[in-house]
């Protein structure tokens, strides 16, 4: 019998993770399937064991569990560990493995394009779950500092604690005092969820320019006003999208075991919008 697959969050309807994982599963001709399973907030506890009952192979893991999982594995990868959030599990015969694929989905679209990472300034916007892994991918590619911006500064206190635990030179600050301070940075991410509900940009980017290199993760749309206006700043840009289609890459990688039919992946995810 085929091997089944999930993902699991609420909300989960608009997830594109099924059609990407789909179509690999078509170019490939495994006989898999990937569906969404809605899981709410809590009851994440009966959710996992009716996922062990229909023995599911794997599943990503998605808003609001990403932390809360780490609770229920029984083996947790050095990735999953160092974030303290997992994204990626898979069940071997009832033994849950957690892994997390958002450090390197996020790193791989800068590597594509050979953006150097090394002793570059980075201003990061946000500082839940998402902005974690990232700090945990700018700490790998050594940095030379990260500018952790959130409107709640505590939590930017605290990932910046965690920046420097892992040797990144960091300072938390509120979104307004970022004030006209854009353009001493390399590099600008938008981990917050400002744009999912087409909000304008977070912040003016007044002052950058064509070696600017900014990325929101947020991906629907695809076209963020925070990216609209690095556009017209003739700015790098890279969309949200990459990031999901990094992750779900190297989540397929993890399960099956073979390289990532990835021209075929990203086809199915455009055909999203
Ligand atoms: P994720 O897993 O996607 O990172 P999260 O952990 O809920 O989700 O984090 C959401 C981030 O978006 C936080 O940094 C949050 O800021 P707060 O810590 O102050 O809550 C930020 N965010 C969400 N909505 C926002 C808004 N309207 N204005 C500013 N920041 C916002």
């Amino acid at each position: 019998m085929g091997k089944t697959f999930a993902v699991i969050g609420d909300p989960i309807n608009h997830s594109l993770s099924p059609n990407i994982h789909s179509a690999a599963f078509r170019e490939l001709n495994l006989d898999c399937s990937y569906i969404a399973y809605r899981i709410p907030k809590d009851e994440l506890s009966e959710g996992i064991e009716g996922l062990k009952k229909i023995k599911i192979s794997g599943f990503n893991v998605t808003i609001p569990h990403k932390v809360e999982m780490m609770k229920y594995l029984d083996k947790i990868d050095e990735s999953c560990s160092l974030i303290g959030a997992v994204n990626t599990v898979v069940n071997n015969d009832g033994l849950l493995k957690g892994y997390n694929t958002d450090m390197e989905g996020f790193l791989e679209p800068l590597k594509k394009r050979n953006i150097k990472i090394n002793n570059s300034n980075i201003l990061l916007l946000g500082a839940g779950g998402a902005a974690r892994a990232i700090v945990a991918g700018f700490a790998k590619e050594k940095a030379n500092s990260i500018t952790i911006a959130n409107r709640t500064i505590e939590k930017a206190k605290n990932l910046s604690a965690f920046a420097k635990k892992i040797n990144l030179d960091s300072k938390a600050i509120t979104i307004e005092e970022i004030g006209k301070s854009v353009k001493n940075y390399d590099i600008i991410v938008n981990a917050t969820s400002i744009g999912l509900q087409n909000e304008p940009s977070p912040i003016s980017l007044e002052g950058i320019d064509e070696k600017t290199v900014v990325y929101d993760i947020v991906y629907m749309p695809m076209n963020t006003d925070f990216l609209k206006r690095a556009k017209e700043k003739n700015a790098i840009v890279i969309f949200g999208y990459e990031m999901l289609l990094g992750q779900a890459v190297r989540a397929f990688e993890i399960w099956h075991n073979m390289e990532a039919p990835y021209n075929a992946m990203k086809k199915a995810l455009l055909g999203g919008f």
